[in-house]
């Protein structure tokens, strides 16, 4: 059996192998913390499961829906852009998808052609380039600065004839850094500059730990930044329904439609019930989203001095949101003896245990991401696990 070279050219998951290897060892009995995870470790809010069940009992989400999602969930995306970011668009923008995953992987098999190029900024998250690739694109790595943002210069150095269009992901999984609106802006004016499509990946959006939050998202900077994105974002963060699969994106009608005419033969719609609880999320008691947040910035005041403090671990700026870390570890490994980041993350797991993924999946081989969604006591031991590794 000969498989096809799409599917040969594709990685797997390597925050999904991680987890993996991690229950193997828990399955022996071995206490394993997992921070390779990137999910919230809190149950959905019971108002929102309420809801859904209320759904299935009143036959309500039995059949297909509209592809691009049912209209008082497309509505409520369009409000909820409206009151967080005061950005005003039409339900007819909105696609409702099967998780921001997929609305990422429909959005580049409608706007790539064999050969297209996109600008991924490093560190980028680990779907991009395989779904790039899956759509016959060619993903183009753009090395990052020291803060790990990207600049214009940067990309003017990156940027060739062929690109179609640049990935950015504010707030960033791995690392939790947020850009500022100017900074967002001198991207977006870049972009229109060039005649690019911003992808704007603002799934971590409302997690964000101080004055910025939200954070500012690419549709506030102006009609001609507005028009240049497509900007895709889900519940599954915001309101720990990773398990659900809604995301959507807000885009122009060509792409809009090109995106429904894709999604009707791969999907059909997102799973109505899963739609009912979106929309119940949306438009519910926004309580429990501050309770979470306010946990996630508990953890993260906690963790990040004692992740700092760990022998050859780097990491000079305290995140701002999403639920990671990304140190440099190039002189741990040194430290340690350790050739690549595969080995020093096997070891860290095999002795230390505790799970966490390499940066290599990232763009940045030379870090490694934890994720702090987990609680206080677990996160403790694991920075005694990690410092106790790096001293013996
Ligand atoms: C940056 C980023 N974008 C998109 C997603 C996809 O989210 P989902 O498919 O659960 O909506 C994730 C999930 O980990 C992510 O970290």
């Amino acid at each position: 059996m000969q498989l096809s070279q799409r599917a040969l050219a594709v990685k797997p998951s390597a925050t999904l192998k991680t987890s993996q290897q991690a229950q193997e060892l828990q399955a022996q009995g071995i206490d394993v913390i997992n921070l390779g995870l990137g999910q919230p470790d809190f149950d959905t809010p019971t108002s929102i499961k309420e809801a859904a069940v209320t759904a299935i009992r009143a036959n309500e989400v039995d059949s297909y829906t509209a592809t691009a999602g049912i209209l008082p969930l497309r509505q409520a995306i369009a409000d909820s852009l409206a009151t967080k970011q005061g950005v005003q668009v039409l339900p007819n923008q909105v696609v409702v998808t099967t998780g921001a995953k997929m609305a990422l992987y429909t959005l580049f098999q409608v706007i790539l052609n064999p050969g297209d190029d996109v600008l991924l900024p490093a560190p980028y998250w680990v779907s991009y380039s395989e779904q790039v690739k899956l759509a016959g694109g060619h993903p183009i790595e753009v090395a990052p600065s020291a803060s790990l943002k990207v600049t214009p210069e940067q990309l003017d150095a990156a940027v060739t004839p062929t690109t179609q269009a640049i990935v950015l992901n504010s707030p960033q999984n791995p690392s939790g850094i947020v850009y500022s609106k100017a900074e967002l802006q001198a991207i977006g004016d870049w972009a229109v500059r060039h005649d690019l499509l911003v992808v704007a990946d603002e799934i971590y959006g409302d997690l964000v730990y101080d004055e910025q939050a939200p954070a500012p998202s690419m549709l506030t900077l102006g009609t001609e930044v507005a028009e240049h994105t497509v900007l895709v974002n889900g519940v599954s963060k915001t309101y720990a329904m990773t398990g659900w699969r809604i995301g959507y994106t807000v885009a122009n009608q060509q792409i809009t439609t090109a995106m429904k005419n894709v999604l009707s033969h791969m999907t059909g719609n997102a799973a109505a019930v899963s739609q009912a609880a979106a929309l119940a999320a949306l438009t519910g008691d926004q309580t429990p989203v501050g309770q979470m947040n306010a946990a996630f910035k508990q953890r993260l005041d906690l963790v990040y001095p004692l992740l700092a403090a760990i022998p050859g671990f780097s990491l000079p700026q305290k995140p701002q949101g999403a639920f990671y870390l990304f140190p440099d570890v190039s002189e741990a490994m040194a430290m340690k003896g350790f050739q690549t980041t595969d080995e020093f993350v096997s070891a860290v797991l095999n002795v230390a245990h505790v799970a966490v993924v390499t940066g290599e999946a990232f763009g940045l081989p030379q870090h490694i991401r934890l994720s702090y969604a987990t609680d206080s006591e677990k996160l403790r031991t694991a920075m005694a696990r990690l410092s106790q590794f790096m001293e013996t």
